[in-house]
This record gives structure tokens, sequence and C-alpha cells, in this order.
């Protein structure tokens, strides 16, 4: 049994083959699909099998499937090409004889509003028109994505959003992680739709509170609006459409978008989520 996974040298591509592993798949049954090859040198060193290939590239793609049984398509990351990337990456599975394809989706992407969702809900209409059985992995938000603001935040003693009292079911990237690969290594998987949440279920108010509580100072959270939001972003510096997705976003949790209680994720990897205060404990 070959398992394939592309975007083995992102984050979340790089967990799903350590937990691979974790979870007794031989390094030499894994092929890591990646468009560096000088950046999976370390999978190449653990006895991963790394192939080359673009998104973009149908030729180079349909050969680094060539013999793979399972793919993980991790969606992509540049923002706008991504039906047409992920488009052929299913036809040059399709074309390489692939048995079954999981895809990391967004958390209710048929139904959101958020300004990401399109581009997952065209994936995972092109797989249901395949005739290779697909596995939706509706991806709800990381808790990593707080992150990079986390010092302004504990400076400012202000968590700034536009997500109002919803609530918010993010969970780590290593707890989706392990959710792929046990997808990857069950049987019956084709036609499943997992919509994927952590246990805590938070306002931004409440993740105030957790970074407070981890910082030892006070911090308040300050509801703004979408475009606000959005323009402050700006002002601060990020790129208009990072600005306008991320308050997109935070309107999609105010809507309760990224909130769900399925369990799927607790299921799947057989534990509680990582509480969010132990994803940013190193950071604040
Ligand atoms: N749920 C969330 O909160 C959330 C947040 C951010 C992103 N996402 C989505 O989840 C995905 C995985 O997250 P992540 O944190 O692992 O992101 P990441 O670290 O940016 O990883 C994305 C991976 O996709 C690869 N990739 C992108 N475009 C490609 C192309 N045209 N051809 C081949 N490979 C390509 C990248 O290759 P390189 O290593 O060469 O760059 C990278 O390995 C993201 O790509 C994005 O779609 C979800």
């Amino acid at each position: 049994m070959t398992t394939a996974v592309t975007g083995a040298t992102g984050n979340l591509g790089g967990l799903v083959v350590d937990a691979l592993i974790e979870r007794g798949v031989a390094p030499a049954d894994i092929v890591a699909v990646v468009r560096n090859a000088d950046k999976a040198s370390p999978l190449a060193e653990r006895g991963v099998v790394v192939r080359v290939a673009d998104y973009s590239d149908s030729t180079a793609m349909t050969a680094a499937l060539a013999g793979v049984d399972k793919l993980l398509l991790v969606s992509g990351s540049e923002v706008g090409q991504r039906i047409a990337q992920h488009t052929n990456v299913i036809e040059a599975a399709e074309a390489a004889g692939v048995g079954l394809i999981a895809y990391t989706s967004l958390l209710a992407a048929d139904t959101s509003g958020i300004s990401l969702a399109p581009e997952h809900k065209a994936t995972e209409e092109r797989l249901a028109a395949s005739g290779i059985p697909a596995v939706f992995l509706r991806n709800g938000w990381y808790w990593e994505n707080y992150l990079g603001s986390l010092a302004q935040t504990v400076e400012s003693g202000v968590l700034l959003g536009a997500a109002g009292n919803g609530k918010l079911a993010a969970a780590s990237r290593v707890d989706f992680a392990a959710a792929a690969a046990a997808v990857l290594t069950l049987d019956d998987q084709g036609g499943k739709i997992y919509e994927l949440g952590g246990d805590e279920r938070l306002t931004y108010a409440e993740l105030a509170a957790v970074i407070g509580e981890l910082s030892g100072k006070p911090i308040a959270y300050k509801d703004v609006s979408e475009s606000e939001y959005a323009a402050i972003l700006q002002g601060a510096g990020l790129p208009d459409f990072v600005a306008t997705m991320l308050a997109s976003a935070d309107a999609g949790i105010a809507r309760g978008e990224l909130d769900t209680d399925s369990g799927d994720l607790q299921a799947l990897i057989g534990r509680a989520s990582t509480p969010v205060a132990e994803v940013l404990r190193a950071a604040v």
C-alpha cells in the first residue's frame, strides 16, 4: 500500500508524514509529493520517497502519482489559483489510477460564506465527479493562526477581531494531521465527509482570557466590523488579499461557520484535541 502526501514540505503535510510513520506506515511506502526537492531532503533522509511535481504540472504530477494507492491532496496555498491546480492534481490521480483521494477542505465548505470557501467547494465538486472515491477532511481553523499576532496582542493588551460573539472550534495542526493519517490508514473511507474541529469552542473574548492567563496580563477583546478589521490589517502592512481573507474569516466565525460539535476530529484521533493553551504557551 503506497500513500502519497502533497504539500509534504509544508506545515500540515509534514505533520501528516510524521503521523503516518507513528501509525506504523513504513517510510518507503510514503511518497512525499513536493515542488522543491531541496526542502524535502529531511524527508528523503528518513527514507520517505520524494517525488517532485508542482500542482500546475500535469505531466510531472501524473508521474509522481504512479503506483500510489491513497493520496492526501493538501489544499494549496496560492489562493485564487487553487481550483485549476487542484483539478490538475485530481486529473493526474485519475490518469495514474490512484484508488482514494483525501482532500483537506474547509469546515462546512458547501455552505460557508468565508472567502476561502468557494475554492474548496469547487474542489469537492470536482472530486465528487471523479471516479476515484474521495474523502473530505473539512478542517476548521488552526489555533496556530493566532501565533503571528500574539506578541502584538500581549503587548497592547487587546485582541482585535471581527468575530463578535461567535464560537470558534479551532484545533492545532498536529490534530488535523493525526486525523488525516487516521483516514489514510483506515478502510472504507470513500464518500465520507468529516467536519473537523477541536473540543474548545471559544469566543474571541474567551480566547483573549486564555492569552491573558498565559501572559499574566489582562487581555481584552475589541470587536470591530469586518471592513474596519480589514482596513486595520492593511494599515499594519498585510497584503490586501490576506487582510480581506482574515476579516472574512472573522465574519464567518461571527456567523458560526468555523464552529462544530461534530466530534469527528476526536473520533478519528481517539483523544481530545490539544488544548489551545498548549498551542499558544511557548509563543506567549
Ligand atoms: N485551516 C486553517 O486554518 C488553514 C490555515 C492556513 C492554510 N490552510 C490551508 O491548509 C493548507 C495546509 O496548511 P499548511 O499550514 O501546511 O500550509 P503551508 O505550510 O503553506 O503548506 C502548503 C503546502 O502546499 C505546497 N504547495 C502550495 N502550492 C503548491 C503548488 N502549486 N505545487 C506544489 N505544492 C504546492 C507548499 O509547497 P512549499 O513547501 O514548496 O511551499 C506547501 O508544502 C494550506 O495550503 C491552505 O490551503 C488552512
